[in-house]
């Protein structure tokens, strides 16, 4: 499937792009490349939203919001001496002020020019200590709730991205030796409290589809779940920061269920927001479209750091594209879960069938991944996931070391746009896609330019193909926090002054703006900024730190 939707994408290029498809859209014989048009915003499940394109911007709660103190994150990250762990590059703090600063942040995204802003909602300040709503908390959301729709620009929710209140899981208790407590539920890992969990959240999901349905119609339930899990269960670099996967009884004893209560969680939320938001908000005859968003990557076969066509290797890549892919996603449409992770479902979690209304896609890197030593038991492979190298890591294609994200540690690659979403409409050619994500982490705005263009490109050649994707969200709206790599990597179209907290436009955004506003990605801005060659080199202080080798 892989090599097939490479084929069309070249072909494609080739016809888009004329004999510059590969050389960085400089112009060459082939002429100039075309515009391309991009039709209006529009549904985002109905079938008349077929062939409607949204352009937004991005964001989650904890990476933004200023003094977030009741979340798993504020007690992960604050320095020992004030009572938190003092893990990741740095405290979560005032991350970039996002909460003070909430209603001009939308007059940003007015000046931006985009139709869509997707957003997280933070359930440790709505519900900071358990059972106890905190109305100014919800008061606050909804005043953002009014702006976006007085400013024309559609809300779209996220429920769980990547945070939860300390009563849920407190990171600094992990053993809760006492048992399920008020103010420490012990985590998505403990049999007693994770059911609790569960039915709290959906509860949540409830509190906030009731509240604000009325002007909301777009709801995901959670963000990006395989890694947000690995991290926070599988290897402990998120909250709660617990290891579980590196033996075969606690991937399949400890990880596994764990995954199984996330998707009943997913669940929960899915049927709460159903339920509760019952007002078509946007008349397009759905009063709640539900869906989650999926990390997903360009899974290449590795071996000793070099591409491999070893068969074992290929059957590596094929067993990590499953699990990262379609593990949760499968089981959450059909409700069969996998449990001990070989290719076939085999236990029915009750409630959890049909509960994907659309699907967002956040591609981010290529990546490699090998059968040589696995260090992943079960699954018997290897990945390589930023500076985690063994052996599994590649040099970037064709060694262009300008397509590295220096401060990620990993390579973007523009083709893997096209052949992802092209394998995704295939595998699911019923449901909706979103690019619920896309950026990168730079300090150059030339790159970040290149790097909306260039995915836009992809995006348009795969409408093209017929693949039913109707929007894209830039990742992300401003400079945030970057969970455990704390404030150095930068993703915003706009960048944060961390002293002052001023916001000012990068060259991302003014690309990413023209061509919303117009609805055209125009031939110059594709001769500037398109195409598949070389992007601008990055400086500053990161310029000597190259993906992984
Ligand atoms: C997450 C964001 C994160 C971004 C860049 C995604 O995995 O949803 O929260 O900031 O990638 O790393």
């Amino acid at each position: 499937m892989r090599t097939r939707n490479i084929a069309i994408l070249v072909a494609a290029l080739t016809a888009a792009c004329g004999d510059d498809a590969g050389s960085g859209g400089s112009g060459g014989e082939g002429g100039a490349p075309a515009a391309i048009a991009f039709s209006p915003p529009g549904s985002l499940v109905s079938a008349e939203g077929k062939g409607s394109f949204r352009f937004g911007a991005a964001t989650a709660s904890t990476q933004i919001e200023d003094q977030n103190q009741t979340t798993d994150w504020w007690a992960f990250t604050a320095p020992v001496a004030e009572g938190g762990l003092g893990k990741g590059k740095a405290p979560v703090g005032d991350a970039s002020n996002g909460f003070s600063l909430a209603l001009e942040d939308i007059a940003l995204l007015k000046e931006l020019g985009v139709d869509s802003y997707r957003f997280s909602i933070e359930w440790a300040r709505v519900e900071p200590e358990r059972n106890v709503i905190d109305e100014e908390a919800l008061a606050h959301y909804d005043a953002v709730v009014d702006a976006l729709v007085a400013a024309g620009i559609r809300p779209m929710i996220t429920l769980h991205h990547f945070s939860n209140p300390i009563w849920v899981a407190d990171p600094r208790d992990n053993e809760c030796v006492n048992g399920p407590s008020d103010t420490n539920l012990c985590g998505f890992g403990n049999s007693e409290g994770a059911p609790q969990i569960v039915q709290e959240f959906g509860e949540h999901a409830a509190l906030l589809a009731e509240r604000f349905g009325d002007r909301v119609d777009e709801w995901g339930t959670v963000n990006e779940p395989v890694n947000y899990l690995l991290a926070g269960y599988g290897i402990g670099s998120f909250p709660p920061g617990q290891s579980n996967i590196l033996t075969e009884e606690k991937l399949l004893g400890e990880f596994i269920p764990i995954v199984q209560t996330y998707l009943e969680l997913h669940a929960a939320a899915y049927t709460a927001v159903k339920m509760n938001d019952v007002i078509d908000a946007d008349s397009d005859g759905s009063a709640a479209d539900v869906g989650f968003t999926l990390s997903i990557a360009d899974w290449v076969p590795a071996r000793d750091n070099l591409v491999s066509e070893d068969p074992e290797d290929l059957a590596a890549r094929d067993r990590v594209v499953y699990i990262y892919h379609h593990l949760f996603l499968d089981a959450a449409r059909t409700g069969e879960f996998d449990t001990d992770l070989d290719g076939e479902p085999d236990k029915t979690v009750p409630g959890v069938a049909g509960t994907v209304d659309w699907l967002g896609l956040q591609y981010y890197f290529r990546s490699g991944v090998t059968a040589k030593n696995p260090v992943l038991p079960v699954v018997a492979l290897t990945p390589c996931f930023g500076t985690i190298d063994f052996g599994a890591c590649l040099p970037p294609v064709g060694g262009d070391k300008t397509k590295c994200i220096p401060a990620m540690k990993y390579e973007f690659y523009e083709p893997a746009v096209f052949s992802l979403l092209s394998d995704f409409s295939s595998r699911y050619p019923d449901l909706p896609l979103l690019i619920s994500e896309s950026g990168l982490a730079t300090e150059v705005g030339e790159r970040r330019a290149e790097h909306v263009v260039r995915s836009l490109e992809q995006i348009a050649l795969a409408r093209e193909a017929g693949v039913d994707v109707r929007g894209y969200y830039h990742w992300s709206l401003y400079d945030n926090f970057e969970w455990a790599e704390g404030f150095e990597p930068r993703f915003g179209l706009f960048t944060v002054d961390y002293a002052s907290y001023e916001r000012t436009p990068t060259l991302g955004a003014t690309v990413l703006g023209e061509v919303a506003k117009s609805r055209e990605l125009s031939s110059e801005q594709r001769t500037t900024y398109g195409g598949l060659g070389p992007m601008t080199e990055e400086t500053g202080a990161v310029i000597g730190e190259r993906c992984n080798l």
